[in-house]
């Protein structure tokens, strides 16, 4: 591999879970480890493209030959990040673990336990970073996840149509894939095509993730 399919291209890859803060102590996150987002910087980088690697916390080190990395910890902070990044992108490529949702509140104290009483979280809507960049007139080329548990290519294609994507990738997650496993199996879909890849570890699957991205790009950018 190194086949320059991105050469001369810059691309922007998110990888990892968001923390939404509640209080000093205690977040709302999720399952992501970045393995796959970094899995994808890293083909990305291999396939001779100046990449931006958007990571929200995870603990893993940065793939060799990165242009820069960005580290965030919220979704607002990951939207801020992946605009900035993108204004001079040609290709988006979202496998964050974006949270949809965040404490409306952020308490300045940890939140004291009140015995036998109930506690509620009011939660906001967390802003869509896909969404806002498919809203604006100009943007790259914008390759979406999708996780699902069940009816993973409807889902998916209607993802793909909502959310304005050129390509998504879909996987099921459970059953040893997807979410903190070595390995994954994807369903590709863009307008008018679709491609399985079968289970393999996260680095295979990125390699050929992104030989379909420069393939796709090629056709409808170049
Ligand atoms: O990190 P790993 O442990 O290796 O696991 C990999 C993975 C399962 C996390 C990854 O392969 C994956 O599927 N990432 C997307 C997971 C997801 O939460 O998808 P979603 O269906 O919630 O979101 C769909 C797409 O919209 C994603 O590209 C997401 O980055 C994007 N999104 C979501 C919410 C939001 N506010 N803004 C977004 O841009």
């Amino acid at each position: 591999f190194g086949n320059g399919a991105l050469r001369g291209l810059k691309v922007v890859v998110s990888a990892g879970p968001t923390y939404e803060d509640i209080d000093p102590v205690r977040f709302i996150g999720n399952r992501s480890s970045g393995k796959m987002g970094f899995a994808v910087a890293e083909a990305a980088v291999h396939a001779g493209a100046q990449v931006t690697l958007i990571a929200g916390p995870v603990g893993l080190p940065s793939p060799a030959g990165l242009r820069q990395r960005v580290d965030v910890r919220s979704a607002a902070q990951m939207h801020a990040a992946v605009l900035a990044a993108s204004q001079d992108a040609q290709i988006y490529i979202a496998a964050a673990a974006v949270g949809d949702y965040r404490p409306a509140e952020v308490a300045d104290h940890k939140i004291k336990k009140q015995a036998g009483a109930d506690l509620t979280l009011q939660l906001a809507e967390n802003p869509d970073i896909l969404g806002s960049l498919s809203a604006q007139t100009v943007h790259p080329f914008l390759v979406g996840f999708a996780a699902e548990t069940h009816d993973v290519a409807a889902y998916a294609q209607d993802k793909l149509k909502r959310k304005g994507l050129d390509m998504i990738a879909a996987n099921q997650v459970g059953g040893g894939l997807g979410f903190e496993a070595a390995d994954n199996a994807l369903q590709l879909f863009w307008p008018g095509g679709s491609l399985s890849l079968a289970r393999a570890n996260k680095d295979e699957l990125a390699r050929q993730l992104v030989a379909q991205v420069a393939e796709r790009y090629q056709a409808v950018r170049a």
